[in-house]
């Protein structure tokens, strides 16, 4: 393979055109490829437009009429439609509002308290030693605050704790160091059949890897609940409001139960403005917003998410998940040819069906500081401790070519040695 061989699969890519949608020509100037859409995506080029028009028109002169007048008090359930699309879900299933660690707070302690009347004698919560840190906090909180256990296992262990007292299983569909995906409907089953709930994390699946998390209507393959990210393959901007989701028949049984969350804010109220001393949820998924969106943070999501809406034209999630494969074959396919001798392990699986869409390298001794050499070079990644040098292919505006100019960078930091120089040990507070 060569360069050129890159820049023909370029030339031949159908789904190309979706570059134009994002601002990249400060980068590409500077000759700088970004592969870190999986930490941060990219600035689509309508936002900044749109931002400024909120800023300027809806806030400037709209002021409180915009609530009503351009929709911000709707936008939520109009950016969680569009979003339900890409992952599987229904029209008003799924809500955007805080963070992904809130809305995990959320939907698990709704999993936790189904559990607690469904299947009492069943008290322990299973999640794997490798999920983000921040979902293995957010449950052991909640697993104490309600007597139950949080048990972590290796990832080749997981099926074997699905048993009689697994209570819920939480997992992150792809792994955020290693790129490791789960087969959704498969493990979702397998939790449904031993009796339990399906909690995921879909932080570094939705807009880059086909979900259906409504199985296509089998609900013993569809999952329970679900949070997931704004601000990395959807394109929001740093901090976006990540989402929420929970199956239609758990909404329909919180309706009947009138099933309140912790966070019972007021706009997760069924009439906030009739402003009563009563908290009465509001219907289906609604119930899991808490207090004000930040309007100027949703419009900046919605430019992200219709970027991958965008792809529609072009094949959609199908074609994206196609390219996403292809470039993660380029890329492991050159890493182990052009860097071989260095040190360097893949740690993505080579199966297809299983790898989400990052490769993630790891290195004994020299992680960090090769990711730092490999950035001054102009190629981002970012590094995960203790020994990962991470690495997102965002198919929306991610070249072939990049992953030739990213690899081939990699070579000569390896080569030259310059790695090693003290200046990149010197650890950012961010990595
Ligand atoms: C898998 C996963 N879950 C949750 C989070 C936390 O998201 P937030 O900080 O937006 O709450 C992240 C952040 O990178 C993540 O990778």
């Amino acid at each position: 393979m060569t360069r050129h061989d890159c820049l023909a699969r370029d030339a031949v890519d159908a789904l190309s055109p979706l570059r134009a949608l994002f601002a990249l020509d400060r980068l590409d100037a500077e000759g700088i490829v970004y592969l870190d859409g999986n930490s941060l995506g990219v600035l689509p080029r309508a936002t900044p437009d749109r931002v400024r028009e909120v800023v300027a028109s809806e806030w400037g002169v709209g002021l409180i009429r915009s609530w009503n007048a351009a929709g911000w008090i709707t936008l939520s359930q109009r950016i969680g439609d569009k979003i339900a699309r890409l992952v599987g879900a229904g029209p008003g299933e799924l809500v955007v509002a805080d963070s992904t660690s809130i809305n995990l707070f959320k939907v698990l302690s709704a999993a936790i308290s189904m559990a607690k009347t469904d299947t009492p004698s069943r008290r322990r919560i299973v999640s794997e030693r490798s999920n983000f840190p921040t979902d293995l906090y957010i449950a052991d909180t909640l697993a104490r605050e309600h007597g139950f256990e949080l048990a972590l296992m290796d990832d080749d262990e997981v099926g074997t704790a699905v048993d009689d007292r697994l209570a819920i299983l939480l997992l992150t569909h792809v792994n955020y160091r290693t790129g490791r995906m789960h087969r959704m409907a498969e493990v979702s089953r397998a939790a449904h059949a031993a009796g339990a709930l399906m909690v995921w994390d879909l932080a570094h699946s939705a807009g880059a890897v086909p979900v259906d998390l409504r199985a296509s209507g089998v609900v013993d393959d569809a999952g329970d609940f679900a949070v997931g990210c704004g601000y990395k393959y959807l394109n929001g901007g740093p901090g976006a409001p990540g989402f929420a989701w929970a199956h239609p028949r758990h909404t329909a049984r919180m309706d009947r139960e009138q099933w309140r969350q912790p966070l019972s804010g007021w706009l997760g109220h069924a009439a906030p403005f009739e402003f009563t001393a009563d908290y009465r949820p509001a219907p289906g998924m609604s119930r899991f917003i808490c207090g004000t969106p930040p309007m100027l943070s949703l419009a900046a999501l919605e430019c992200g998410v219709d970027t991958v809406l965008a792809a529609d034209a072009h094949g959609g999630i199908t074609a994206l998940r196609r390219k996403s494969v292809a470039l993660t074959d380029v890329f492991i396919e050159l890493v182990e040819w052009r860097c071989r001798g260095h040190g360097l392990r893949v740690v993505t699986p080579r199966d297809v069906t299983v790898r989400g869409s990052q490769v993630a390298l790891a290195h004994d001794t020299g992680a960090y500081a090769m990711v730092q050499a490999l950035i001054a070079r102009g190629a981002i990644g970012d590094f995960r401790a203790p020994d990962i040098l991470r690495f997102g292919f965002t198919p929306l505006y991610t070249r072939f070519v990049d992953v030739w100019d990213a690899v081939d960078r990699l070579r000569q930091i390896l080569e030259t040695g310059e790695w090693r120089e003290p200046r990149f040990n010197v650890r950012a507070a961010v990595t």
